[in-house]
């Protein structure tokens, strides 16, 4: 079967797109990258592309007057990319209603946090604000309104008491890295679909016990 074709979109380091890389490298993933496109110059992401020997482009929002005709450039690459699914790894970029419809449900991004909770900037920070004892990461089809729309896989990563912002990030990435390949297979193998707003997969198979944290000594 023909492998669905990616499109990444990066504005910095691009650890996400790293675990996207080293997934299409396995030869029964369904999914490879046509493109990597970044919205700044320079960025170390573009490099990680360049060495897996990707195409890659660099659309800098600063080179354009306004979000609608940054959105219509980044348009035009895509679709002549031939992209099936475009996926915003790290993409630090608000896409524009227009976009976000006319790329619907296949337009995938990737979000620190267990959303609904702590959309926007600063996730860590504020989910150890407000002392959760878990945190995360999702994986959702993009919709106009930011960090919204159907949830495609979540990892739960639990929060230490010792924690700071950096050992957080650093345990949630990790989980990210296992979120983003999983969701973009059960897409490319036509698992998921949309009903009424909620992601549906066939055949996923979750835990049906409560995970505690912390959990009680006794358990040791
Ligand atoms: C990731 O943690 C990703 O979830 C986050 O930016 C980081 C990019 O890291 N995205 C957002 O906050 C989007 N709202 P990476 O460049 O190493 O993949």
């Amino acid at each position: 079967m023909a492998r669905l074709k990616l499109a990444v979109l990066i504005s910095g380091t691009g650890t996400n797109l790293q675990a996207l890389i080293d997934a299409c490298r396995e030869p029964d993933f369904p999914a490879e990258i046509a493109l990597v496109i970044s919205s700044r110059p320079g960025v170390p992401g573009l490099e990680r592309a360049g060495g897996a020997g990707l195409a890659t482009a660099v659309i800098d929002h600063k080179a354009f007057k306004d979000r609608a005709a940054f959105d219509a450039a980044l348009d035009r690459r895509l679709r002549d990319s031939g992209a099936g699914l475009v996926c915003l790894a790290g993409f630090m970029r608000l896409l524009t209603e227009g976009f976000a419809q006319s790329w619907r449900d296949r337009l995938v991004n990737i979000h620190p946090s267990l959303l609904p909770a702590f959309q926007g900037r600063h996730a860590h920070e504020r989910a150890l604000s407000a002392g959760v004892r878990f945190t995360g990461c999702t994986v959702h089809f993009v919709r106009p309104e930011m960090d919204q729309g159907p949830i495609i896989v979540q990892a739960a990563v639990p929060v230490h008491v010792d924690d700071t912002v950096e050992t957080l990030r650093e345990r949630v990435l990790s989980a990210e890295h296992r979120c983003y390949p999983l969701a973009v297979k059960l897409i490319a193998e036509g698992r998921v679909r949309v009903v009424n707003e909620i992601a549906l997969i066939a055949g996923a198979d979750t835990p049906r016990a409560a995970i505690l944290n912390p959990r009680d000594s006794r358990g040791r």
